[in-house]
């Protein structure tokens, strides 16, 4: 393996993490926040804005949940910020930042509730200085958004009259196009679409950003990005665990909906949008939705989908699906998902980019691979059967989102000896190892974003309703049509036959399969 150095200075590092604007103060609202989401993520994020000096002096924290906890909710943020954000547990910075988060215990549907909160937000107000500026985060179960935004809207805390109303809304936004389209309908009732913030983590992951970067700050790679040069793009986001207790959510998801309809169409778009003309929500918004709207209706026989049966992963006997907490022992739910889409446009036309996504694979790893067409002919073919290298391997630019964040070229290299052998080696970026840290969690990045304002990394409306009637013809046909061969992968495999089959009969294959 060739493994890149890359050296940054700590002085460049440390003005890369400055932002161009800090917040206004602001007082953040978090709503569900007794529930995994905030313990394990949303309090560390916060935590480490803090610290890191991203936010404001005048922050303050509201915590709304149903049950009565007060001094336990915050211990128990405590114990999050100490196991999710790998802080110590005597951090004196950490007792500090934990007197600026409250908790409010109310029912989402009691508008009472509403009003103490409303006097509850005044009070902060007074002090500590957020000054009616509100961030409000729905980490709720979907059922209650348009409840909380409604309620918010009829106790006038959707536009007051001084400062800035913003509103993070959780995943997964809609079932489908019919029920995103309504909580779209009902959200923009209160808030207009500059308040509104549709979250999808992944676009905070700063090896999601980098593929813009990849892409557009270097001179090499853009003249090669298409049809001419790229055989075909592979996506894949591979889970190694189950469900983990999330039954009766999963039964009504299932991986296109989960995953597909949102992380990987994101994902698709960085790869094969157009330059924006600038880095601002706005022109990318315009170059993401060509993307999608460029997808040709998928054909049923370009569409694999799968559900673990009992299996081994990690050298640990595993459940079948069916047999996890809290579902259907004839569940019909898929766990798997993989397919090929077209993108008709000027770049992409003939160029097949083939995406998988499941649970209970053998690894966990989110990757996009780009593979480059062969040289037009092989000189160094002869040699090829008796190398130990194998065949010549076409060129691979490999970007691995998560985990060992980083980038990796493969390519032909001359094996040492006196015939001209060509073995495949990779040449490897690796971002912890560059930078000296690891990627931030991407709710860092977008709670910091919304904060600001900025929706650049955020799913617009009409983004959230074409990628779901993209989705919408494979829903209909696989309620239409109950999978006869359920499960039909082992957990721990690389997910059912099917899905290598589907890349087999163009004579490409998955890079682990
Ligand atoms: N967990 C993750 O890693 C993750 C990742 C991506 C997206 N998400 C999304 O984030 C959202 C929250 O997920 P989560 O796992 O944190 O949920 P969760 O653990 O189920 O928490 C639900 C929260 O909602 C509160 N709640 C429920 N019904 C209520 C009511 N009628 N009135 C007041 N409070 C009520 C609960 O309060 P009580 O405890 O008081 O009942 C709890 O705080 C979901 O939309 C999920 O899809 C989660």
């Amino acid at each position: 393996m060739v493994t890149t150095e890359v050296t940054v200075s700590p002085e460049v590092l440390q003005a890369s993490r400055v932002p161009e604007r800090v917040p206004e103060p602001c007082a953040v609202v978090i709503f569900g926040a007794s529930g995994d989401l905030t313990k394990r993520k949303l309090l560390p994020a916060l935590y480490h804005l803090e610290q890191a000096g991203l936010l404001p002096a005048e922050f303050a924290v509201v915590g709304v949940a149903r049950r009565p906890l007060q001094g336990e909710f915050v211990n128990d943020m405590r114990d999050g910020i100490i196991k999710g954000g790998g802080v110590e547990a005597d951090d004196p910075n950490l007792r500090d930042f934990l007197q600026r988060v409250n908790y409010h215990a109310m029912n989402f549907d009691d508008p009472e509730g509403y009003v103490r909160l409303k006097a509850l937000l005044e009070t902060l107000d007074k002090n500590y200085g957020t000054n009616g500026n509100r961030l409000f985060y729905l980490a709720t179960s979907p059922e209650y958004f348009s409840e909380i935004v409604h309620q918010l809207g009829a106790h006038r805390m959707a536009k007051p009259e001084k400062g800035a109303v913003r509103c993070i809304i959780e995943k997964p936004f809609g079932h489908d196009l019919s029920s995103a389209r309504k909580l779209n309908d009902d959200i923009n009732e209160v808030l207009s679409e500059d308040q509104i913030f549709r979250i999808d983590h992944y676009l905070g992951k700063e090896t999601v950003q980098n593929i813009l970067v990849f892409r557009f700050a270097n001179g090499i790679f853009e003249p090669i990005w298409n049809r001419n040069y790229i055989d075909h793009v592979r996506i894949t986001a591979a889970e190694n665990i189950g469900i983990e207790g999330r039954g009766p959510f999963y039964e009504k998801a299932g991986a296109l909906r989960d995953v597909i309809q949102n992380h990987v169409m994101q994902l698709l778009t960085f790869v094969a949008m157009e330059p924006p003309v600038s880095f601002f929500s706005g022109p990318i918004h315009v170059e993401k939705m060509k993307v999608w709207k460029a997808i040709q209706p998928i054909r049923m026989e370009d569409i694999v989908r799968g559900q673990y049966g009992p299996g081994t992963v990690d050298g640990k006997p595993a459940i079948g699906y069916r047999q996890e907490d809290r579902v259907d022992p004839v569940s019909n739910t898929e766990t798997f998902a993989a397919m090929r889409f077209k993108i008709e446009n000027w770049r992409w036309a003939g160029v097949p980019f083939y995406v998988r996504a499941g649970k209970r694979l053998a690894q966990r790893f989110t990757d996009i691979t780009i593979q480059f067409k062969q040289p037009p002919t092989m000189l160094f073919k002869d040699n090829v059967g008796s190398s130990e290298c194998g065949e010549i391997q076409p060129n691979i630019i490999s970007m691995r989102i998560q985990p060992n964040e980083g980038i990796s070229l493969r390519f032909a290299a001359k094996a040492p000896g006196p015939n001209m052998q060509s073995c495949p080696v990779m040449m490897d970026f690796d971002y912890a190892a560059a930078f000296g840290v690891s990627s931030a969690n991407g709710y860092e990045r977008l709670l910091l974003d919304a904060m600001l304002g900025d929706a650049t990394l955020f799913a617009h409306r009409d983004g959230v309703e074409t990628t779901w009637a993209l989705m919408a013809p494979i829903l209909e046909e696989w309620a239409a049509h109950p999978p006869k061969d359920f499960p039909n992968y082992a957990a721990g495999s690389w997910g059912p036959e099917a899905a290598i089959e589907l890349l087999a009969r163009d004579g490409r294959k998955w890079r682990h399969q």
